[in-house]
């Protein structure tokens, strides 16, 4: 066994542990976290069933942002949806036999490979381009988008410009899951998109990603517009009654 599969066996059981403990973390601080007003954003649905379908449509068409800005939409939602073949794409190294919807999908995951790369593009360009977003614009808003470019770029080189031995590369990560390690491809274009893969694992936990999980926690989102008809007070606010009353 080389030392090169150890250290990234290694670093992928590490990036899982801590993507995968992060999120829980995280996750169970955003449930636990006291909501104790009624702020949803109005117009607002009044049922629950309502708020379900407020959210996806939130969650699949980015409703709200298209409503406040239709570049940031544009590029924002293709490079969401890309992401997702691309994701889907990528399911082929870890199942074996390979579901047939990811068969279907393959083709889908190259162009959303582009997609992607050309998406986040726009969206890093913003940052240099509009003043306003430069200003606000943080080392870490600049971090995330050229990771997430370097890891698209260097999928597409090995499609397009120097091939790996995509075999391997299955049977090295099948074996990560079946704690039967395989030996993994040296390419320099391989190890440094699964070097940025496991960046962004270790990264995402701790970053503005985690908007991804923090959409279904959003009290302006996924709350019923109903203080008219019900009451709402949260535990910790009641008054304790007093024992002369
Ligand atoms: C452990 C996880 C990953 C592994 C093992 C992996 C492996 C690979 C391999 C071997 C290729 C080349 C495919 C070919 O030559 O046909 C590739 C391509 C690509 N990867 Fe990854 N990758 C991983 C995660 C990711 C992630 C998280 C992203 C996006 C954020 C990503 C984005 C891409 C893109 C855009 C391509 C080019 C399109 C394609 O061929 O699918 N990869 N990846």
């Amino acid at each position: 066994m080389s030392l090169l599969t150890v250290v990234f066996a290694l670093l992928f059981y590490f990036a899982t542990a801590v993507l995968v403990a992060g999120l829980v973390y995280r996750i169970r601080l955003y449930w636990k976290t006291p909501v104790p007003l009624r702020i949803p954003t109005t117009p607002a649905p009044t049922t629950q069933a309502g708020v379900v379908k407020r959210m996806f449509f939130e969650v699949t068409l980015f409703h709200s942002l298209f409503k406040s800005n239709k570049w940031i939409w544009l590029f924002g939602w293709i490079f969401h949806v890309a992401l997702l073949f691309v994701l889907l794409r990528h399911l082929r190294y870890f199942t074996d036999p390979v579901p047939s919807l990811i068969v279907l999908v393959q083709p889908l995951g190259i162009y959303g490979g582009f997609a992607m790369v050309a998406g986040l593009a726009a969206l890093w360009a913003r940052r240099f381009l509009v003043e306003r977003i430069r200003y606000i614009s943080s080392p870490s808003d600049h971090l995330m988008l050229a990771l997430l470019i370097a890891i698209g770029l260097s999928g597409l080189g090995m499609k397009y410009v120097a091939h790996t031995d995509i075999v391997a590369v299955k049977a090295f990560f099948r074996g990560l899951m079946t704690f039967s390690w395989q030996p993994l491809p040296g390419d320099p274009i391989l190890l440094a998109h699964l070097f940025l893969v496991a960046a962004l694992m270790i990264i995402f936990p701790f970053s503005k990603l985690l908007h991804a999980p923090g959409v279904f926690f959003s009290p302006t989102r996924n709350q019923v517009d109903n203080p008219r008809e019900k009451r709402h007070i949260t535990p910790w606010a009641e008054q304790p009654q007093s024992k002369e009353s």
